[in-house]
């Protein structure tokens, strides 16, 4: 019998090329939980980095702080402070760091160190468009917190500022936690963080859907605002490798967090990530506000194009949306065009054209393809022709995609 391991190395070789392929030259890609990543950062992640340690400065476990329990570390330290320096430039923040590794991560490396079991945590509920994550069954249930729902009922699962305040007054939660799967819009911030702070709560800004937004100067700015801490991925509408960051101006708070991340929350942080996300805050620093300012833009004028086209989506009386993100209208898709947003999306994937299930669609990897507003009616009514009328477009979406080659804002 023959070694079955080459064959199957082969199969694996053929599989991640087709994938590269199909992900990143033959679809375009509209999901709003993912983005393309830098050449350069690219690069860094499948760099020597990829498989070194380093734990600069640490507590060993007699108590004594040394500078690294590694050698070889001369250049891997050197790149964590200069990437934890750019975030604190990008996010104007006084406090910075990339090592968490994704944004549920980060969430646990912001809210564990800083609150104890049986803490009351306000959250926006997932039916509400809040994230899974803080449901009861889940970060809650781990550290024995209890959830009570803020509630995020206005246009476009927006959050109305008195009934937030009302809550919160009501409530009296030990933390309030912000932040949303469905995210369209900027929250109250200011008469959240006053109502909060009146009860010495803290505030909490899970920016996981629109950090790329906020390094850019656009949606709000959580931390001139009120937010605490502010943490989330590293890879949705923030064009970085998959991780995490966080980031306060609080110093009492920051001196807890960052000594509660190694060997409490992980262990190492992954440098190739840290390079990679590094660099992407260097190009951010020099193109972000341009970036989210056309992010925002496309996605406006894609939610206008979808509805002149008799596609229902929500929050048409407020501009569909501020952030990277519109949403369909599912219960009015399902009336009108007697599909579900589920449906909908199997038929797009077949013609190549990527949306989730769940009725969300993004506009931040096709800005970084080069996409604009002149180009969203096109795209809108390929999304109509292949989703509603079940039409066969593949082939002329890979003839449109193919004109697009590299990335801007890289
Ligand atoms: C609001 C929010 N927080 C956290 C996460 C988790 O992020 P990650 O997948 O990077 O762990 C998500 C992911 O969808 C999210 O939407």
């Amino acid at each position: 019998m023959t070694d079955p391991l080459p064959n199957e190395e082969a199969r694996l070789a053929r599989l991640v090329r087709a994938h590269d392929r199909w992900r990143g030259r033959e679809v375009f890609n509209l999901l709003a939980s993912e983005n393309a990543v830098s050449p350069t950062a690219r690069k860094y992640l499948s760099s020597d980095l990829a498989g070194r340690y380093t734990l600069p400065l640490e507590t060993n476990f007699h108590g004594e702080t040394i500078d690294n329990s590694y050698t070889g570390t001369r250049y891997t330290d050197q790149i964590e402070t200069l990437a934890n320096a750019a975030a604190a430039r990008v996010f104007r923040a006084r406090f910075a760091t990339t090592r968490p590794l994704s944004g549920h991560i980060a969430a646990l490396s912001a809210l564990v160190p800083l609150l104890p079991p049986k803490s009351r945590i306000l959250a926006i509920a997932p039916d509400e468009g809040g994230y899974d994550g803080y449901a009861p069954g889940f970060i809650p249930s781990l550290f024995g917190y209890t959830v009570r729902p803020l509630p995020a009922d206005g246009p476009g699962l927006s959050v109305i500022a008195e009934h937030a305040v009302e809550t919160i007054r009501r409530e009296r939660p030990n933390a309030v936690v912000l932040g949303q799967s469905f995210f369209l819009f900027p929250y109250p911030l200011r008469e959240i963080a006053e109502a909060a702070h009146a009860l010495d709560a803290l505030v909490f800004y899970d920016a996981s859907h629109v950090l790329g937004l906020i390094a850019g100067g656009e949606f709000q700015d959580p931390i001139r605002e009120g937010a605490d801490v502010v943490y989330g991925s590293t890879h949705k509408s923030f064009p970085g490798p998959q991780g995490g960051l966080l980031y306060t101006d609080r110093e009492d708070l920051f001196a807890q967090l960052d000594p509660a991340l190694v060997w409490r929350i992980f262990d190492n942080a992954h440098w190739n990530r840290i390079a990679g996300l590094g660099q992407t805050l260097l190009e951010l620093e020099r193109c972000g506000a341009e970036y989210a300012r056309t992010v925002i833009a496309n996605a406006q004028a894609l939610g206008r194009s979808l509805t002149d086209l008799g596609v229902p989506l929500v929050a048409e009386e407020l501009g569909f949306t501020r952030s990277h993100q519109i949403h369909l209208d599912r219960p009015r898709l399902e009336k009108t065009a007697g599909v579900r947003s589920g449906e909908l999306a199997r038929r797009l994937e077949r013609q190549r054209l990527l949306i989730d299930l769940v009725g969300r669609i993004g506009t931040a990897e096709v800005t970084r393809l080069g996409l604009t507003p002149a180009e969203m009616p096109r795209m809108a009514e390929l999304i109509v022709r292949a989703g509603l009328r079940s039409e066969s477009v593949a082939k002329e979406v890979l003839a449109w995609r193919k004109t697009y080659r590299g990335l801007r804002f890289a």
